[in-house]
């Protein structure tokens, strides 16, 4: 069957049952989570206009409502459910509305029978590999006025997607789905799966339409981005993948998300250093510094090797900038394996950190364990991290005054119409002076004046 065809057809009707050649309709997308899930709601945003909706920041005059929802902390799922809530009110204002939920919460079955049998008003469900089957599920809905659902493994990672992007100079590409490694707090590889690489042909055939749009950034996304190709026949490891990207003219620089420190190997490490598109920027999670809790979390590294992998990457360029993540109240965390991850942020000195609090997942090993922390204890541990880490970025920024910061310009700041904002190579965030024809170009900055999370300049 002609995919295309039936899809063109399905559209057609849609604007009939919507009746959107009488009346404009607006849609609404929140998503929740990692740039996996916004690199998702880009396509998401391509169907819905594809349909012929447009899009509203504001959620009251929406007439289709998406959340692209997250697992990986309990909080961000309370919130979903709070706000789906929350919107009984405007089905009960506009009979029309509709309402969907996608991403990981509803790949994982107890969310996904909680929000079926509790809240009634979601019209649409569907999961992380089944986003193209949301103007089936749509025509479904307006038919026979059912919640319908879809959360089969319909999308091949290898399938050429449309999106409507964010930016316009920096852009999102998927290198694989899923993850093997099963950290034990961690959620994720239960609802995303095992590990798929898309194929070399399909990463490069998007990339380069990117650069021929006139694309300068690109991001590589993966759950675990080093084991790519490792799930397949001569497919290219994950260093010779980035030599092939490095190839493509326009494309001015290159980042990936995110890196497991127990699968940087050292070929990747001289091929970062040796490719000049290759930002000298890296995110590197380390979640704790005791080497017994990392064994706990099934992590595979110890910390004195994680320590290795950094000196190792200053060795091969010495301009490179580190960026992770860090849990603080795994189950049997003391204050001295809390030390260690103290020592940790300090030996490093990361540019840039997210820092979570662990959060119990149902179905993970970590769930299971004994000694959880108690909240007083871990909310206390949060904030000497946080005062540990913002004192860190403050030093790591002062140390950028008078130096000159190649800025990508992604925009207008949302403060000041005068001031344009983008990242230097390093992925440091800086603020200029300057003007709406900025965008996209690479702009030499001083850098003049700073916080713990902004540089400021002038160009030179
Ligand atoms: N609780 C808190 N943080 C978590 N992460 C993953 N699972 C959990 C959890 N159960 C964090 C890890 C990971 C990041 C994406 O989310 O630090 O690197
Ligand atoms: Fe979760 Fe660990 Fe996989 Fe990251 S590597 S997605 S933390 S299981």
């Amino acid at each position: 069957m002609n995919y295309e065809k039936e899809n063109n057809k399905r559209i057609k009707r849609l604007r009939d049952l919507l009746k959107l050649e009488e009346k404009s309709k607006k849609y609404h997308i929140k998503t929740y989570g990692c740039q996996m899930n916004e690199h998702d709601s880009e396509k998401i945003r391509y169907i819905l206009e594809e349909i012929g909706y447009s899009e509203t920041k504001n959620l009251e005059e929406a007439d289709f409502i998406l959340y692209n929802t997250c697992i990986v902390r309990e909080n961000a799922e309370l919130k979903v459910y709070g706000h789906v809530g929350a919107l009984k009110h405007l089905k009960e204002k506009n009979q029309d509305l509709i309402i969907a939920i996608c991403g990981c919460m509803m790949q994982v079955e107890h969310s996904r029978q909680t929000i079926i049998e509790k809240y009634p008003q979601v019209d649409i469900i569907f999961g992380t590999k089944s986003i193209s089957t949301l103007p089936i599920l749509l025509e479904k809905h307006l038919e026979d006025g059912r919640t319908a659902v879809d959360i089969s493994e319909f999308d091949s990672i290898n399938e050429q997607f449309n999106h409507i992007r964010d930016h316009k100079y920096i852009a999102y590409v998927n290198i694989m789905t899923g993850c093997n490694n099963f950290c034990t707090y961690c959620a994720v590889p239960y609802a995303r799966g095992r590990e798929d690489s898309r194929s070399p042909e399909s990463i490069l055939k998007e990339i380069k339409e990117l650069a021929n749009l006139g694309y300068k950034e690109i991001t590589l996304l993966g759950q675990n981005v080093n084991s790519y190709g490792l799930d397949k026949e001569n497919y290219p490891s994950f260093a010779r993948l980035l030599e092939q990207v490095h190839e493509i003219d326009g494309i001015e620089r290159i980042r990936f998300l995110t890196s497991h420190p127990k699968d940087i190997s050292n070929e990747l490490i001289e091929i970062m250093g040796k490719l000049p598109k290759v930002c000298k920027q890296i995110h590197l999670p380390f979640q704790s510094g005791s080497n017994r809790i990392l064994k706990e979390m099934n992590r595979h590294y110890t910390k004195e090797k994680y320590l290795k992998i950094i000196d190792k990457i200053k060795k091969i360029d010495p301009r490179f900038v580190f960026s992770t993540d860090i849990m603080v109240g795994f189950p049997g965390e003391t204050e001295e394996d809390f030390q260690e991850t103290l020592d940790l942020v300090k030996k490093v000195e990361f540019e840039q950190a997210f820092t979570f609090i662990y959060s119990p997942r149902e179905g993970t090993r970590a769930a299971e364990m004994e000694d959880q922390i108690p909240e007083k204890v871990v909310q206390d541990r949060f904030q000497r991290l946080l005062d540990e880490v913002y004192d860190i970025f403050y030093k790591k920024n002062k140390q950028y005054v008078g130096k000159i910061e190649d800025v990508l310009v992604e925009g207008v700041s949302k403060n000041d119409p005068d001031t344009m904002t983008g990242r230097s190579e390093g992925y440091k965030l800086v603020h200029f002076p300057g003007t709406e024809k900025d965008i996209g170009k690479v702009i030499p900055v001083k850098i003049e004046e700073f916080n713990s999370f902004v540089l400021v300049g002038s160009r030179i």
